[in-house]
């Protein structure tokens, strides 16, 4: 029987909140020095207390369970000794944590955390809301999907559930697991076409421009799918019931999900295995993706990339060489914010190859890894949701956005899917990546039944449809504070320029003040080394390569680079105090840079580009997120402290007597 939808318990997403006070950033997080303390202890305070109300208001009549006296009982007090000591003991560990929210910090993708998301999720923890489904999470599953719509508004997708192309997104405990769901889904839609046509559906649909073998249906695309399970759903909806079972049934038999990769490709030897097309600095998680999936990493084709970004006549000669040998391509990935580099690929430029591609035959999805850059894209909306011109987005910095990243960031809404972490610069606490799809339809091919959590058909409408979250994620029982937290943290930053864009415009506009007063450290150590930011910065995120003046082999830079690196990583055996900051490394690969690229870093750093081609030179990298990195209350440039540092470490590792000859 079908439940009636319960009417939305959480308030409109619709009145246009006033923006952010300048002064309104200092609420924002706890602070460097905990400046914020007092705010977030009344928070923690206030709300514990009325969870505690909150318990004793469900049955007042029921009597406290637990003695009034029993905290005078021995044992309990030897448990709360106990328990206090190991306490202590984790309190006194943690110390040796990694400062995140320090402007000494520029090393990884960490900083500190938004109150209004740390104080949602400590807030919502003791009612340990389970958001696999709204049996066990009745407020914040609801809030994890309009968390979800926030998120597809931020990145130009339909966000009005009322329509039915309407995106939808979920959350994941990170930017891994949301692109395993980008691959899933990716392969959902790539093979039912294949199992339309082998279960004779499409014979029995009305007549309809429908693919006839098996090449044209698995190159369907993602719109020719999502359009042929429209289609598919409306005719099923036409049948008698039991018909519609006996065709459910059939499809069902033929699907990929059914069969899995070894039977589906037996049934239909002319398929070869889809492959991924991605950029070379693409992210770790997409091979482990491949190989979780079942098809393998041999199918992970890695484009090579210029200047650090994905090389398009690359990708355009992978498609060519796949369509002339009738290799499959299940997606594209095009990366917003590269790990390493922070670079930002022309997402405008792959959907157009997926446009052209499609018009000759050869069907693929896109998707936008955006795990690092996705919550940029704010700088890039209006309130009203509406894309902001370059000119716009470029006031008051010297030369954010590049054309070409604007026409990336511009392109976000042609995608087909998008990974964005809120953990990442959204400065949510772990565990909160997301996923998010252009066309919600689709998600119908990843649906789970399971009696215990899921009785009955849902209700209709978008909501009632999620509310049953656990059926479409790859996940299970997962944190419905962390929901809160994304959810509560949107409301009260929400996604525009004017609101939550105001964090990462800090953060840009110290990656620009980072690489201007990195030409002056060149200068400055220029008798004993050369420097160079080796490529402009798409965004926060800003790399400086060193080598020792006189030096001409890359392995000696590297080695040069790392010695440096040792007193900005992470050594759990050292007091934290005798850090001046902590950085990260990574390399210069050469089939990321390009020919050009190439060989403007060997000048640059007068390195030998014939050594450059082989060897991955060490360089350092740095991720700019804390924004009080430019401290206007005290006059500190963190960027200035930190080279200075960086100077007095280079002129001592580097005597000019020692210097390479
Ligand atoms: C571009 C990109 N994709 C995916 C990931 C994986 O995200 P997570 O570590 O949250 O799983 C990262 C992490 O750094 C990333 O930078």
């Amino acid at each position: 029987m079908r439940r009636p939808a319960p009417a939305s318990i959480l308030p409109g997403m619709d009145q246009t909140p006033t923006p952010l006070g300048r002064g309104a950033l200092d609420a924002c997080f706890l602070g460097p020095y905990g400046e914020n303390d007092a705010l977030l202890e009344r928070l923690v305070t206030e709300f514990l207390r009325d969870h505690v109300y909150w318990r004793r208001n469900f049955h007042p009549e029921d009597p406290p369970a637990i003695p009034t006296r029993a905290s005078q009982h021995p044992d309990y007090q030897a448990f709360e000794a106990r328990m206090r000591h190991e306490l202590h003991a984790l309190s006194a560990s943690l110390k040796k944590s990694v400062p995140f929210h320090s402007p000494r910090y520029i090393g990884h993708m960490a900083s500190d955390l938004l109150l209004p998301g740390l104080a949602a999720q400590m807030l919502a923890l003791p009612y340990n809301p389970n958001n696999v489904s709204e049996d066990a999470a009745p407020v914040t599953v609801e809030m994890e999907v309009k968390a979800g719509l926030q998120l597809a508004r931020m990145f130009g997708f339909v966000d009005d559930p009322a329509r039915e192309d309407c995106a939808f997104g979920h959350l994941t405990s990170g930017g891994t697991v949301a692109n395993y769901q980008a691959l899933r889904l990716a392969l959902a839609l790539k093979a039912f076409p294949v199992a339309m046509l082998a279960s004779r559906t499409l014979d029995a649909m009305a007549p309809g421009e429908w693919p006839d073998d098996d090449w044209s249906a698995f190159n369907l695309g993602h719109d020719g799918a999502v359009a042929l399970l429209a289609e598919w759903q409306a005719w099923l909806a036409t049948l008698a019931p039991e018909e519609r079972k006996r065709w459910q049934a059939r499809l069902q038999g033929e699907r990929l999900e059914q069969l899995g990769l070894v039977e589906f490709h037996a049934r239909h030897p002319d398929l070869a295995v889809p492959k991924v097309l991605a950029p070379v600095t693409a992210h770790y998680s997409w091979s482990k993706g491949l190989k979780l999936l079942g098809l393998g990493r041999a199918q992970l084709e890695l484009v090579p990339e210029r200047g650090m970004r994905l090389d398009l006549d690359a990708l355009q000669s992978a498609l060519d060489r796949c369509l002339r040998e009738r290799q499959p391509v299940l997606m594209a990935v095009a990366v917003l914010g590269t790990t390493e580099y922070g670079t930002v690929d022309p997402v405008d430029g792959v959907v157009a190859a997926r446009a052209a591609m499609q018009a000759r035959g050869l069907g693929f999805g896109v998707h936008v890894d955006a795990a690092w850059g996705g919550y940029l894209a704010t700088l890039f909306r209006n309130q009203d949701g509406s894309l902001r011109t370059r000119d716009e987005v470029a006031s008051g910095f010297a030369s954010f956005p590049a054309p070409e990243v604007h026409a990336a960031f511009a392109a976000l809404g042609q995608a087909d899917s998008i990974t964005v972490d809120p953990h990442k610069l959204g400065y949510l606490p772990y565990g909160a990546g997301a996923f998010v799809c252009r066309d919600h339809r689709a998600t119908a091919l990843l649906s789970e039944q399971a009696d215990y959590v899921f009785d009955g058909e849902a209700a209709p409408g978008y909501m009632a449809r999620y509310r049953r979250l656990g059926q479409f994620i790859p996940e299970g029982s997962r944190s419905g504070a962390a929901a809160a937290a994304v959810y509560v943290m949107h409301k009260v930053l929400p996604l525009d320029h004017l609101n939550f864009g105001q964090l990462p415009r800090q953060t840009v506009l110290a990656a620009e003040s980072f690489a201007k007063r990195a030409r002056r450290f060149s200068a400055d150590v220029a008798d004993v080394a050369r420097a160079c930011v080796p490529f402009a910065p798409d965004s926060n995120l800003v790399c400086l390569a060193i080598n020792p003046a006189g030096n001409r082999d890359p392995a000696v830079a590297s080695a040069f680079v790392r010695k440096l690196h040792e007193e900005l990583r992470c050594d759990p055996g050292r007091p934290l105090q005798l850090k001046e900051f902590f950085g990260s490394i990574t390399t210069l690969r050469h089939d990321a840079m390009g020919a050009d690229e190439l060989a403007h870093i060997a000048a640059c750093l007068g390195l030998d580009p014939a050594l450059l081609g082989d060897e991955r030179v060490v360089i350092l990298r740095h991720t700019l997120m804390n924004p009080y990195l430019l401290d206007t209350e005290n006059g500190i440039s963190y960027i200035d402290r930190y080279f200075d540092f960086l100077t007095a470490r280079v002129r001592a590792l580097l005597p000019l007597a020692e210097r390479a000859a």
